[in-house]
């Protein structure tokens, strides 16, 4: 049987398969340090778990309704609106499993073939990926390291057109770990309120940024409430990515599709885990800061080891838990030197090009480890490098 031809354009996720490769080398005995994959390593804040176990013992074990509970969909508006200084209810918000189906189910319901897609590049590879699937187009917004791996304005006014359907935005960034600046999302936002565009804006690394403002959401600036779908959820932020709960908030006429669509995928989200949803947004909040605090103590770390490395130049991020380093200096190809971190070094790393074109010459690290293995591995790269020091040397 021929698979649908729509398949040959559907994209995967490279951090599942590197995982699967590290494994292999662990179940021949090698010793690997995972920096690949990108969830918390923390557990679940306990008084989430209780909240999910006894939603079980009272029997929240049936269907609910396709859009969400309504009292975690009054939670979330809350919160968001608490957040985002914006003001938005629960008949803005869908309920659904995981953040990935609030890329999913929007791009389904607004993408023509044909339609023009802007996005970060390097970015999480589902954007392109559901941009190819839908037979729209994709236009790649080149994220500049010397921008705090942010666009550059005048690029991307020159890629808007009207054609231009849906403008994709990430901040905090995967792969970057960059933050978009206030002014850059200001002078984004005064480029698409008079146009006909809905902006995606991946909000998830949201709570997980060290700056000393908050990450600014474009839904906040006049006009663009109505033009935006906030993606977010509980897998970062709550250390709850096996659970599958996230949400978006967007226009209701957008809500309804997303139920259309909800129902005939998945009926709704599992619902002993939305009653554990409404504990961890209105629960205390010291798991997130304790969680933040420690990712801040590694960042600050393995920035500092990498930079240490012959060939290395690391960007102190902003946000999430990445370190993206330029590896050009080290005279290799970033695919080569990630394969040979894992093979020769035991490091699980992650292709910058695993991200779309712009990510080559760059590594992404998780730190999502403790602070332990990961001076181990800054260690292992280092010993590692004494293959590579000549062409760094060389190169300057
Ligand atoms: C930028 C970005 N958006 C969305 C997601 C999806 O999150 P979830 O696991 O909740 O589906 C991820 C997960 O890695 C991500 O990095």
């Amino acid at each position: 049987m021929k698979l649908a031809e729509r398949m040959s354009r559907i994209g995967v996720e490279s951090a599942f398969d590197v995982l699967v490769r590290a494994r292999a080398l662990e179940a021949q005995g090698r010793s690997v340090i995972h920096l690949e994959i990108g969830e918390p390593d923390f557990d679940t804040p306990r008084h989430i778990v209780e909240a999910a176990k006894k939603a079980l013992d009272e029997g929240w074990t049936h269907y609910g309704p396709t859009q969400g509970l309504p009292e975690l969909r009054e939670a979330i508006a809350a919160y968001v609106s608490r957040t985002r200084g914006i003001a938005v209810g629960p008949q803005q918000v869908s309920v659904v499993p995981g953040g990935k189906p609030i890329i999913f189910f929007p791009m389904l319901a607004l993408l023509e073939p044909g339609d023009k897609v802007i996005y970060p590049n390097p970015g999480f590879p589902i954007y392109e990926s559901m941009i190819r699937y839908l037979g729209a187009t994709p236009v790649a917004m080149p994220l500049e390291e010397k921008r705090g791996f942010s666009f550059d304005l005048d690029l991307f006014r020159s890629h808007l057109t009207d054609g231009t359907k849906m403008v994709v935005l990430n901040s905090p960034q995967n792969p970057t770990g960059g933050v978009i600046p206030r002014q850059d999302i200001e002078a984004l936002a005064d480029m698409l309120r008079d146009r006909d565009v809905m902006v995606l804006s991946d909000e998830i690394y949201s709570r997980i940024a060290y700056g000393t403002e908050p990450p600014v959401s474009i839904a906040s600036f006049p006009g663009m409430l109505e033009k935006t779908i906030i993606l977010d959820g509980f897998s970062k932020t709550y250390a709850m990515t096996g659970w599958r709960m996230g949400y978006g908030v967007m226009p209701a006429w957008l809500v309804d599709a997303v139920n259309k669509l909800m129902v005939n995928s998945n009926s709704c989200t599992a619902s002993f885990t939305q009653r554990a949803g409404i504990a961890a947004l209105t629960g205390p909040q010291d798991c997130v800061d304790r969680m933040v605090t420690e990712f801040r103590r590694r960042r600050d770390a393995i920035c500092a080891g990498l930079n240490r490395i012959p060939g290395f130049r690391c960007a102190l991020p902003g946000g999430a838990f990445y370190a993206f380093a330029n590896v050009t200096g080290t005279g290799m190809r970033s695919k080569e030197l990630a394969d040979f971190l894992l093979y020769e070094a035991g490091v699980s790393c992650l292709d910058g090009g695993c991200f779309g074109e712009y990510g080559s010459g760059y590594v992404r690290f998780s730190y999502a480890n403790s602070l332990e293995n990961l001076m181990e591995a800054v260690q292992r790269i280092r010993k590692a490098a004494a293959r590579w020091e000549p062409a760094a040397v060389g190169k300057g």
